[in-house]
Formats: structure tokens, sequence, C-alpha cells
């Protein structure tokens, strides 16, 4: 089947290699030539496990354009832009509404237009409308892939959920995207059809569940640290009762990335302007708990070290998780950040986050006092004290003796929970945890 991926982000541009890899034939667009550039040589633009591979692999079945016209040739496309977060907290549809108006001239009758990005309830049913004259119909098809698992979860997801048109328009869309996914519904995977908006739902609902459980955890970490409780122990306590599981609970300086902070303040939104915002004014909650993990580093290091400015720290972690480059609204780099604001020389290591990062520090003016380095080493050497900020492997199974000495100071703040405590105290290290006795 011939198939177009309208935006060529992580979600897209893994979309239409994954494709390729189903045996389809498919076309990436993206108005940005660089990153078309990059993709047509089969080099990803971004850092992620397995990806370049799959594009080498499928580089036959794959073509990359910043030509809409390109979309004239296929039955399938999928509409993958992103929805960034507007000054107001709504998602910002700028992206959407130009994918469509420009893929509209190149739609035929029977075609199949899917929506993919995340979009305020509302959106599938207004371009459902849009595509109609056509003859193409319009389907909703969530996506659910994280970062550093993207190839993994697109073609092996938990489900698949199909917002589909109501009639026979929703039969027909259904039986066209079954083909698309023939290989990955073979495999047994759950497949849910339903109408716009409850497809539109699943996706935000998903997302805000996952940050109010991350959250959750948070705030018995704040209780913990003023009781003397171990939220890791807490944490695997009542994660073996399966109705609340293991997963997800893990305390920290919280969540970050492309997804679940604009998703929730996007999902808020959209419930105010639908009349029913006190719904969802627990997620407000989750934001302010998640805000507040962000501050509490410069916190305990306040109370280990006294005044900050003039002190040195590293910090290991820039990607807002491990095996990922993105920096957006990483939790690690706003608290390097923070930590430099308040007089510090920061220096901030991560195996692929070092380079993205250069840039925004240069323009928030604080290349003075906070540089950014791949070697985690380098940046231990010489600091008073040593944040873990993003629990990449490589960090999580450094030899704690080593890094002691190389640092002047003995004090370790691991911001993700996720160094062995004993053996950095034994190494002769004050270590200090997120809600960690
Ligand atoms: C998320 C959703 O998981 C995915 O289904 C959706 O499609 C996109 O948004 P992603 O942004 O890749 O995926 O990251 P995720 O793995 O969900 O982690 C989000 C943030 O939560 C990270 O900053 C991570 O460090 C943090 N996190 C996660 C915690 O602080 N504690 C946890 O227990 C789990």
């Amino acid at each position: 089947m011939k198939i177009s991926v309208i935006g060529c982000g992580y979600l897209g541009a893994v979309h239409a290699a994954s494709m390729a890899e189903l045996g389809h034939e498919v076309v990436g667009i993206d108005v940005n030539p660089h990153r078309i550039d990059s993709l047509q040589r089969s080099i990803a633009p971004f850092h992620e496990p397995g990806f370049d591979a799959l594009l080498l692999k499928n580089s036959s079945r794959l073509t990359f354009t910043t030509e809409m016209s390109a979309a004239a040739d296929a039955t399938v496309h999928f509409v993958a832009v992103g929805t960034p977060q507007s000054a107001d907290g709504s998602a910002d549809m700028t992206y959407v509404n130009s994918a469509i108006e420009g893929l509209l001239p190149c739609l035929s009758d029977g075609d199949l237009v899917v929506g993919k990005s995340t979009v305020p309830i509302g959106t599938a049913e207004r371009l459902s409308e849009q595509v109609q004259p056509t003859g193409a119909v319009l389907m909703w098809n969530p996506e659910f892939l994280r970062e550093g698992f993207a190839v993994e979860d697109t073609l092996s997801p938990d489900r698949l959920v199909y917002g589909v048109p109501a009639g026979d328009d929703g039969d027909s869309a259904t039986a066209i995207l079954d083909e698309v996914y023939s290989e990955i519904i073979a495999k047994g995977t759950p497949r849910l059809v339903m109408n716009f908006a409850t497809a539109e739902l699943v996706k935000v609902a998903a997302n805000s569940f996952l940050a109010t459980k991350i959250s959750f955890i948070n705030a018995m970490a704040e209780i913990a640290d003023v009781t003397g409780a171990n939220v890791t122990q807490l944490a695997d306590a009542i994660g073996y009762d399966t109705r609340i599981g293991r997963r997800f609970l893990n305390a920290g300086i919280g969540f970050g990335g492309g997804c679940l902070p604009k998703d929730i303040r996007g999902f808020v939104a959209r419930a105010e302007e639908l009349g029913v915002g006190d719904a969802l004014s627990f997620l407000k909650d989750v934001d302010d708990i998640n805000g507040r993990r962000r501050t509490r580093v410069a916190e305990v290091l306040t109370e280990e070290l006294g005044d900050l400015a003039g002190k040195t720290i590293a910090v290991w972690g820039i990607s807002f998780k491990p095996d990922s480059d993105d920096i957006r609204d990483s939790p690690a780099l706003d608290i390097a950040e923070s930590l430099a604001r308040a007089g510090a020389t920061v220096v901030s290591a991560d195996p692929e986050g070092w380079k993205p990062a250069q840039a925004r520090i240069e323009q928030s003016g604080l290349s003075d006092s906070l540089t950014t380095t791949a070697d985690h080493r380098a940046a231990a050497a010489g600091a008073d004290a040593l944040v873990v900020a993003t629990e990449w492997k490589v960090f999580q199974g450094e030899n704690a003796e080593t890094i002691g000495e190389l640092m002047s100071g003995n004090l370790v703040v691991d911001g993700r929970n996720c160094l062995d405590a004993e053996s950095w105290k034994a190494a002769g290290f004050r270590y200090r945890g997120m809600g960690r006795a």
C-alpha cells in the first residue's frame, strides 16, 4: 500500500520507517529541509535506539520530501505533526490545520486520512467535515509511543485505537487501516474501535493518568522527606498490589519531555472551554507537584552546602529521560539552569543531550556559568557536589570511589533515586535521595 506521513518529528519519522518495515511504500513529508535531508540519507535527525538501522533497512521503500504534492500518489495519509503548547496552555493547532489544508488538494475518492497528533477533543469531527468533500475519509488513531522505545512501541503497540466516523464510512475506514496494520493485528494486538471523541480522549487520559501516577509518588516523597519514610520502599510495597502496579512510581525530579507536561495543560484548557474545568482541577495539582520537584534539588544542595554562589556543581543528565537527546521541558536542564542562576558554576554531562542544550544555554545568557559535556567524569572533576538528574545506565553503573577521587566535595544528590545508595555511602559520600530518609 502507498502511504504518506505528514510531519517527520519523533512520531512521524518513526511511523514512516515502521510502515516501510511492514512492507508499505512510504513518503515522509515535512516542512523542515534539514530534517528531510538527513532522513533521505537514512540518518536519524534525533537520537532514538534502533531508528537508524530501521531507516537504512527500509531505504528502498522510503522517500522523504518537503513537497506536499508527493502525497497525491498515496491512498493512506498519516498526519503526525506537532501540537506544541500555546502561551495560554492550550494546544497550538497551527501545524495540524496547515497539514490538512495542504493535503486537501492531494486527496482522492476512497483515500484515508489518519490523524495521529495529540489534539483537543472535537478536532477530528471538525477535520472530518473538511476532508469529506474530497471523497476521502478521516480516522483518528492516537499514538502512545515512548521516546527511547519508539520503534518497539510503533511495531508492537499495547493496543491500536481507531476513532471512526459514524456509519458506513467507519467500516470502510476500519478495513483500510486493518490492511495497513495487518502484521501488527496478526500478532494478536488488541484493536479498539470507537467514536472520534473517545479516541481523542484515550490519548490525553492515558498521559494524564501517567502524569498523575508520577506526581502521586512525588507527593509521597514530600511526605517522606519530613517524616523519615523511604519513598522507594513505599513504592515497592504499594506496587505489589496489582491494582496499583510498580511502573511509573519512581519518585524524583518529576516528568518532562514533549508530551506529558503540555498534554495535561492542553487537556485542562480544553475542559475549561467545554465548561467542565472542575473535572480536571486535580491536574493543576499534578502540574504543581511536578514543578516543586524541580526546586527540591536546589533546596537539598542549600541544606548541605549553604549558599550556592561560588560552588561548583556537576549535573549528570540533560535529556528529559535516558536514551533520548530530547531536552524539551527537561527537569535536568531546568535544574542546571536554576543552579547557575543561583551563582553556582555548573557542568552538565549527558551522552546525547549535551549538544542540543548548547544553543538553549547560549540563548538564556548562562553560558559563562553553565557548560555541557558528553564526559560525565570530566564534569565531576573538582565539583563540590554531584547531582544525578537523568538515569542513564552509564551513570548508574559508575564506580563511586573513582568519582569520589575526582571530586573536591563528597555530596551526591540522587534526583532519580537510581544509584545504589549504600555503595556511594561506603565510598565516603554524603548521599541525599528524593524522599529517601
Ligand atoms: C509519554 C508517554 O509515556 C507515551 O505513551 C506518550 O505517547 C508520550 O508521552 P515519553 O514522553 O517518551 O512518553 O516519556 P515517559 O517514558 O512517559 O516519561 C515521561 C517523564 O516522566 C520522563 O521525564 C521520566 O523521567 C518521568 N518519569 C517516568 C518519572 O519521573 N517517574 C516514573 O516513574 C516514570
